[in-house]
């Protein structure tokens, strides 16, 4: 990169934005927005900030993530995930402003038995995903040249997320039921926002791609990783033993349907950027680390 560029990033608190904001390379100057200083659901306070700020590109990590509240709140998960998106990909397009997307595995149905490529068809299962797919189409069909960045079962050291409600599970309980036939990638916020950067260095990127850390896992395997290896590193006391019991979805209903094979092809993150992933579990002992301070 020879000259700095100017990056705005949405929803300033979410776990990616917080890892953007911790990882920013040479060369970048990030302004990060939360909700009060930019609603994206509004289209002139987006159009105001953008003239204001005037930046090279932005990377919108804000959503509406609670997919069960989705469920009663469809019109509150459309606004963010939806005409969001929508406000943006219109002020970029009017500005010449580079956009980066990020959406989810939760656009497609989980029916599959092999992994998802880009340009499958979406099917969402539920209000989350149909309006992430909506949010998808939006930016689609007014910045064809936009990045759409799909992502899955997003982890980081901080925040609300898998990894830190087993942990904290982990030290209250003894015994542990979790669901072991939805099959996934887990995938650290680290991973997410090294890419992120890389799409920001190559100015050609556009189209939709796939971004998960590499392997698979259930949510019940994912649990007992994260067990072995908070044990390992001291994040859980030595003397406790947990009974972690596999379990299938019908044992935990939820309000919202989760796809029951969610693996995204990355290949095409491979092979345009060069962009090789990593193995989630030894990612997620990298992330784990992280939570020791060392
Ligand atoms: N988490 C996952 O497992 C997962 C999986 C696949 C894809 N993704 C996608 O990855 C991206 C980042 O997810 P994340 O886990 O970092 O989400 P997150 O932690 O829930 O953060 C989302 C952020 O967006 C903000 N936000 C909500 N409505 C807004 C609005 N109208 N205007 C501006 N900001 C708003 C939220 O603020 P408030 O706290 O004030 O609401 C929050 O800080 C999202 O596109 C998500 O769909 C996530």
């Amino acid at each position: 990169m020879n000259k700095s560029m100017k990056i705005l990033v949405t929803g300033k608190d979410g776990q990616l934005a917080q890892e953007l904001q911790k990882r920013i390379p040479a060369g970048i100057e990030l302004i990060a927005l939360d909700r009060n200083d930019l609603d994206i659901t509004s289209a002139g306070q987006v159009m105001q900030t953008m003239t204001h700020y005037k930046p090279d590109a932005i990377i919108n990590a804000a959503a509406y993530t609670a997919v069960d509240k989705a469920e009663s709140e469809k019109e509150q998960a459309y606004a963010v995930n939806a005409t969001g998106p929508e406000n943006l990909a219109k002020a970029c397009r009017e500005m010449g402003i580079r956009l980066i997307h990020i959406s989810t595995d939760f656009v497609f149905d989980g029916q599959s038995s092999t992994p998802y490529q880009p340009q499958d068809a979406v099917r969402p299962l539920g209000v989350y995903g149909e309006s992430k797919a909506a949010g998808e189409a939006a930016v689609q069909s007014i910045l064809p040249q936009a990045v759409i960045l799909r992502t899955a079962w997003v982890y980081s050291a901080h925040g609300a997320n898998f990894t830190n409600t087993m942990l904290r599970l982990m030290s209250e309980r003894d015994e542990l039921s979790i669901v072991a036939d939805q099959i996934g990638s887990p995938t650290s916020t680290q991973t997410l926002a090294e890419t992120i950067y890389t799409i920001i260095s190559k100015t050609e990127t556009s189209g939709i791609y796939h971004c998960t850390d590499a392997g698979t896992a259930s949510w019940y395997d994912f649990a007992v990783a994260i067990y072995e290896e908070a044990k390992a590193l001291g994040l859980l006391e030595e003397e406790k033993n947990i009974k972690i019991r596999p379990i299938s979805t019908a044992d935990y209903p939820t309000p919202a349907a989760r796809p029951a094979y969610s693996v995204l092809d990355k290949s095409r993150l491979i092979v345009d950027l060069n962009l090789e992933s990593q193995h989630w579990r030894r990612v997620l002992r990298r992330v784990l680390q992280e939570k020791t301070g060392s």
